[in-house]
């Protein structure tokens, strides 16, 4: 029987059972599952600003059981290279992509599906709720971090 390649893209930052989910569907879709993981290059062309740098994210990826490899996302133009030189048979994307022409033009090449998002959480709102939405430094902006801090210099 013929082994069914899935592809998604993403940047899985903060990771979060958002994420798991949305993998554990994705490789439910098939039996190899690759994530295309944007580089930190490809984010600032997004105006995106990842916590943990592309290294990081890969690692934490590679460990869940779901993914069975991962591969950098340099630029927009790259899906139709991906699903032909992994010959992949199903993209799937959280349906915030739903109906977008960056993956609605690989119907030519495989299928394409959008999974429904979690509900509740994302990414963004786990650095607006901890007010991490400034630089790294703005660490300190957290109430906790700023006891621990006090702590350690009286
Ligand atoms: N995703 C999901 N449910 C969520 C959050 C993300 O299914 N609550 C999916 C997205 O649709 C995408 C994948 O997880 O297919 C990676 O999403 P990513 O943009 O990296 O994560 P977000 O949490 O949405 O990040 P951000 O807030 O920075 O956009």
């Amino acid at each position: 029987m013929k082994m069914v390649r899935v592809l998604t893209y993403g940047t899985y930052d903060l990771l979060h059972y958002g994420h798991i989910r949305l993998l554990k569907r994705a490789k439910k879709l098939g039996d190899y599952l690759i994530v295309a993981l944007s580089t930190d290059e490809f984010n600032e062309i997004k105006g995106k600003k990842a916590y943990h740098d592309y290294k990081t994210r890969k690692e934490m990826l590679e460990a869940i059981r779901y993914v069975d490899l991962v591969i950098p996302e340099n630029d927009w133009e790259q899906k139709i290279d991906d699903v032909k030189k992994y010959f992949v048979d199903v993209v799937v994307m959280g349906s915030d992509w739903v109906n977008n022409e960056k993956f609605e033009c690989l119907r030519d090449y495989c299928e394409v599906v959008y999974l429904p998002r979690t509900e509740g959480i994302s990414t963004t709102k786990i650095k607006q709720d901890l007010n991490l939405t400034e630089p790294i430094n703005g660490l300190n902006q957290i109430p906790e971090v700023k006891k621990i801090v006090f702590k350690k210099q009286v």
